[in-house]
């Protein structure tokens, strides 16, 4: 009898450990796109589309009938993400280009092939990135963290934002993160030659993403274009490559953690949902609106990068 009653109360404590583990991994696993809206007819770009978030979030703008055009530094890592995209969705409509967006070169050429062979875009996503690299320079000199996924993908939307207004309704994603939060603005040294910390670079970058969103969506009023960011969650990608002590600490939380098609969840959710259709200039996080850092909430500050942005890359956007 003493026995039967010891076996219930471990069978009761099981279930209670099974059922919270459970409800951990669901709570990690975030926010869910649940629109079923159809892309049919549309043209969608995603930046860093042959791994980790941008390959799932091509996928699901794939599977809604999209033309999805991957804009990779790597042609044949893009390939080979094209032909996955291909088994997975039939009749997928998927190109590869290339485009390397520490090179404003590349960049341009990039734009001006888009604009001579595209002739409408509704959906960009600025999703490419990297993070804690050691200290390196793009083509042009500036820091690689604010070079890629600030002023790279700038100089990008300047360059194709004609397109997307002639494609009104359209849409812009800026893929930022959580860690703008702990991120500013160093005016004084923005490509960090007197000091240079990886995590802080990218926290500044980031940071920039979440300003240069809410500028932009200022800029935009009216346009029937909007642009909004996304904090995509804590994911398994390659992102962490440069750092093994973040790659380590990863891989021990690894069951904590979104897979990619979790993490692809609020940039697809911020692409296709039909509520969104007139929001801009916001931040979302598991499919929600998400807070943002009151440095990101600074107009002053958002108005004044982008005038630097402008003048770094020499060009003039009113
Ligand atoms: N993973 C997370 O937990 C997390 C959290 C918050 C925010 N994010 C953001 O989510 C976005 C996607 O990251 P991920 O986690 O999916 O990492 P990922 O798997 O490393 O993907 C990053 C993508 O960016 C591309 N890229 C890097 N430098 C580039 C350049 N110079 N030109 C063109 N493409 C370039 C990479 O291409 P290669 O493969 O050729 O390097 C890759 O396709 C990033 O903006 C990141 O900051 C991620």
């Amino acid at each position: 009898m003493h026995g039967l009653t010891n076996q219930r109360v471990m069978i009761f404590f099981f279930i209670i450990i099974i059922s919270l583990f459970s409800s951990i991994l669901k709570y990690a696993a975030g926010g869910v796109c649940r629109s079923t809206a159809r892309l049919d007819g549309k043209v969608v770009l995603i930046t860093g589309a042959n791994s980790g978030i941008g390959k799932e979030t091509a996928l699901d703008l794939a599977f809604r009938g999209a033309r999805v055009i991957l804009a990779c530094r790597d042609v044949e890592k893009g390939e080979e993400a094209a032909t996955e995209i291909r088994t997975r969705v039939g009749g997928a409509k998927v190109e590869v280009r290339e485009l390397d967006l520490a090179d404003t070169c590349s960049i341009r050429a990039f734009a001006q092939r888009f604009l001579r062979e595209v002739d409408h875009l509704h959906i960009l996503i600025n999703n490419a990135g990297i993070m804690m690299c050691p200290y390196m320079k793009t083509a042009d000199g500036f820091e690689m963290h604010i070079g890629v996924n600030h002023l790279g993908h700038f100089l990008l939307t300047y360059l194709l934002i004609g397109l997307l207004k002639r494609s009104a309704p359209s849409r812009i994603v800026v893929v930022s993160s959580l860690a703008h939060n702990f991120g500013w603005i160093r005016f004084h040294d923005l490509h960090s030659q007197g000091s240079y910390h990886s995590g802080l670079a990218y926290c500044q970058s980031k940071l920039a993403n979440v300003l240069f969103t809410r500028e932009l969506a200022r800029r935009l009023h009216g346009s029937n274009v909007t642009v909004n960011s996304v904090h995509p969650g804590t994911v398994r990608s390659e992102l962490l490559r440069h750092s093994t002590v973040m790659s380590l600490l990863f891989a021990f939380f690894s069951v904590f953690l979104k897979t990619p098609k979790e993490g692809a969840q609020t940039s697809a959710y911020c692409a296709v949902t039909e509520e969104l259709q007139s929001v801009s200039g916001k931040h979302f996080s598991d499919c929600a609106p998400a807070f943002v850092a009151p440095q990101g909430r600074n107009e002053e500050t958002a108005r004044k990068l982008w005038d630097v942005s402008c003048e770094l890359l020499g060009i003039e956007w009113d």
